[in-house]
């Protein structure tokens, strides 16, 4: 919508300086002009961003590791594109068929989660290695911004169902 006001203001302000009149021929002209000015326009504005909180997750090793998570997106996805390294995590890529990507919450974060689990995620959890009230399967969990300073810790093992 912004950018048609936009582009409604250049080709208006084009029309009342050096474009005479409209005739079939030069409006294709006139809108690959305003589309460039657009362009030139928008590149010069910072385009948004999708919003990032901060995630650690508590490793196997002890180590922590701090990532910037984008909104929308699922833990799983985070894990990968932060490349933190978690042996075996997400071996089924996200089709709830593995409980490789067991993660832990604390309660007040667990809280948060809007989605509660489906009966499906319920039973993969099951087969997860150190279960606890708290556990979720991170392909599942889509992270929010109330889930800024989120800490999650990695199971000290891993199963993967599917064997
Ligand atoms: S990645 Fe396999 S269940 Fe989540």
């Amino acid at each position: 919508m912004y950018t048609k006001r936009l582009i409604r203001t250049i080709v208006s302000r084009m029309l009342a300086s050096d474009v005479p009149s409209i005739t079939s021929q030069s409006w294709s002209q006139l809108k690959a002009n305003s589309t460039l000015q657009v362009n030139r326009f928008c590149s010069s504005v910072p385009k948004p961003q999708k919003d990032l909180v901060k995630v650690t997750f508590l490793l196997r090793d002890g180590q922590r590791q701090e990532v910037k998570a984008k909104v929308g997106d699922n833990l799983l996805d985070i894990i990968v594109e932060n490349s933190v390294d978690i042996d075996g995590f997400g071996a089924c890529e996200g089709t709830l068929a593995c409980s490789t990507c067991h993660l832990i919450f604390k309660q007040e974060d667990y809280d948060k989660i809007p989605d509660k689990p489906t009966d499906e995620e319920l039973d993969m959890l099951d087969l997860a290695f150190g279960l606890t009230e708290t556990s979720r399967l991170g392909c599942q969990v889509i992270v929010t911004k109330d889930m800024d300073g989120l800490e999650i810790s990695v199971p000290k093992g891993v199963s993967d169902a599917r064997r």
